[in-house]
């Protein structure tokens, strides 16, 4: 999420090449990918006055089109310059909340991608010292804070500034600072966000990622975490939060252009299966406190509110339904509220029973979906508070809600949800946990127990998407199998559900979910020698039960797959073929069990020779009833 870039060329005589305004600009076109609710840039050197020139605009995906028509009094040939491309999470997608952020001289600016979780106590503490900020961004204490250590001990420089500025912060950054006093160089600093750094002769980059900068060098370095970089023309230097000197990393690059907008992946699809452990840990990122305590800070319902509710409806669309009916399991066993799921183009015409006392969960990644949109306008209209679980800052239905809680997924283009659909269970968990923290249906100690085990979700999805060559192995017997069933239990069956819905809207195959109790009601009819069974059978209180009901589909001749946990051999006897992910809290499996199921939707696509990231017939944001 938001992408910076940066570049230094220095105040010698310009090359002719490309100018600091054309590898800025072209570079954030390239990142718009991580977000565009903003653009900006900034520039230092001659001349603009030799001061730090800045220009900002906030217009959806045309921020960057009024950027470039807006550089007449731009400096004619700058040393430095900075830009950044936002995805808004602190803050509205407006201008004053656009990077760069400036300090209170007007003559440093700082671009940032990441999250300050305590600017709040760090922006208290610069208004009580006489600054004066601007915006409503985590990242706008940086620029402060840097001046005032700036101030306080002038002879280190930027460089030493940055770092007793760094001393004070907690979160996660990728950032990289001009000043107009020293114009030819840019600090730059990283820990958790991506940072990556190119140089050549006569010029320095730095960039969020390598699309960004390629094709300006072919020396690339990696800034680690928790390092401070100092780029001139020709040179970087690194050095540790004490200033020791260290080596950075060389990173070795032979991507076109065009696979590096995919990072190296060959589509969007199975980047954003790699980014999910990320977009997990993000959504997590500042919500849980060290003490075990859950903040929502921009959850505007009080608890007294939430303690005077009776019922809750989640409404949604397609996958976000899915993360929806797996978040029922959740509010129910934690925070004891009776909870409907409902598919968001029924709820509206059937006259649903709705008053002041209903909570309403609209899960939508856009933000944008019209019948989930309409759902929550017709339920506020009824009454009811409306809280909106949205991957996009400032959509339709965020502006709508009482209350959002935003998924941190970073944009999504592959049309098959994946990354986003993690995100929004991940929040919707969140979300369970904090009902019971605020109706007090949790005990302190079982709540901190919980909230430790979701600190450990990212690593184990991470385990779950590494694991994509064992399940292509798998997906490589089935490539001839016209159709599949996938069934599951509990918190299994949204599961299997979001496995069928995978895999048929982008390998165009017949597949169907079921809760698997519900299989001798009717569809195992549908069984037969060679029917193949897809079954979600990690640990849930009713593994039993569903192991029961993999032998009888078993004994009718299907072939058996099954979602196990590591080391589960009991389970794999019961499989043809045993797709493994590790264990972890039976309510919160769901987020590691999908991870081989949108693997083995990926394999089959791509086994079929189907272009995964534009499924036919399918749009990413549905927009029309
Ligand atoms: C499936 C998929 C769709 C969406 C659905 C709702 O992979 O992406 O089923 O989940 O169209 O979209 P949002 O979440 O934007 O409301």
């Amino acid at each position: 999420m938001c992408g910076i870039i940066g570049i230094t060329k220095g105040s010698g005589p310009d090359d002719g090449v490309q100018s600091v305004l054309d590898v800025l600009v072209e570079g954030l076109a390239r990142l718009e990918y991580r977000g565009y609710d903003s653009a900006g840039l900034a520039m230092v050197g001659p001349t603009a006055a030799d001061g730090m020139w800045r220009v900002r605009a906030a217009n959806g995906t045309r921020s960057l089109d009024d950027l470039t028509k807006r550089t007449d009094d731009a400096p004619t040939h700058p040393s430095a310059g900075i830009g950044h491309t936002r995805w808004a999470t602190h803050g509205r997608p407006n201008e004053d909340n656009a990077h760069p952020h400036a300090d209170c001289t007007g003559r440093l600016a700082l671009v940032h991608n990441g999250i300050i979780e305590n600017h709040i106590e760090l922006s208290d503490e610069l208004i009580a010292d006489g600054h004066h900020l601007e915006s409503e961004t985590d990242t706008e204490v940086l620029a402060h804070l840097i001046e005032a250590h700036l101030a306080a001990a002038p002879a280190e420089g930027v460089v030493g500034a940055v770092r007793s500025a760094l001393s004070r912060v907690r979160g996660a950054f990728a950032l990289a600072v001009v000043h107009a006093d020293d114009p030819d160089a840019i600090v730059a600093a990283r820990r958790v966000s991506p940072l990556i750094m190119g140089v050549n002769e006569g010029a320095a980059f730095l960039a969020s990622d390598i699309p960004a900068i390629l094709g300006l060098t072919h020396d690339f370095f990696i800034l680690d975490d928790d390092r401070i970089a100092e780029l001139r023309p020709g040179a970087i230097s690194v050095t540790d939060l004490e200033g020791n000197p260290v080596e950075p990393e060389p990173l070795h690059v032979d991507w076109d252009l065009d696979a590096a907008r995919k990072d190296g992946y060959d589509d969007f699809m199975s980047k954003e299966v790699h980014e999910q452990p990320k977009a997990v840990a993000d959504t997590l990122l500042d919500r849980v406190l060290p003490d075990g305590t859950l903040v929502l800070d921009e959850v505007h319902i009080t608890n007294e509110e939430f303690r005077s509710i009776t019922k809750v409806f989640v409404v949604a669309c397609g996958s976000s339904y899915h993360a929806g009916l797996m978040a029922k399991y959740a509010i129910e066993h934690w925070a004891r509220l009776p909870v409907e799921i409902d598919i968001a183009s029924e709820f509206r015409y059937r006259n649903p029973v709705v008053d002041e006392q209903t909570l309403i969960i609209g899960v939508s990644q856009s933000g944008e979906t019209v019948d989930t949109f309409q759902a929550i306008r017709e339920a506020k209209s009824l009454g009811a508070k409306v809280l909106v679980i949205s991957n996009v800052v400032d959509s339709s239905m965020a502006r709508e809600a009482d209350a959002v809680l935003y998924t941190r997924a970073g944009p999504e283009i592959g049309v098959a949800s994946t990354k986003t659909h993690l995100a929004q269970i991940t929040a919707l968990e969140i979300l369970a946990l904090y009902l019971a923290q605020a109706r007090g249906t949790l005990s302190p100690a079982d709540a901190r127990g919980l909230l430790t085990a979701m600190g450990s979700l990212p690593d184990k999805v991470e385990t779950a998407v590494s694991r994509s060559v064992d399940v292509h192995a798998v997906a490589e017997h089935y490539k001839d199998s016209p159709s599949f069933i996938f069934l599951g239990r509990h918190v299994g069956y949204p599961v299997a559900l979001e496995g069928a819905l995978k895999l048929k809207e982008i390998s165009y195959l017949r597949a169907e979910g079921f809760p698997a109790g519900e299989l001798k009601h009717g569809p195992i009819a549908l069984v037969e020698p060679g029917t193949v069974v897809v079954g979600v059978a990690t640990r849930t209180p009713v593994w039993e039960k569903m192991i029961a009901n993999i032998a009888e589909v078993k004994s009718r001749g299907a072939s058996i797959v099954l979602v196990a946990n590591d080391g589960d051999e009991e389970t794999a006897r019961h499989a043809d073929h045993v797709l493994w992910v590790p264990a972890t809290e039976h309510l919160f499996a769901p987020i590691i069990d999908v991870v081989p199921l949108q693997l083995f939707a990926y394999s089959l696509a791509r086994l079929h020779g189907l272009d995964v990231d534009r499924p036919r017939n399918l749009a990413k944001t549905v927009t029309v009833e």
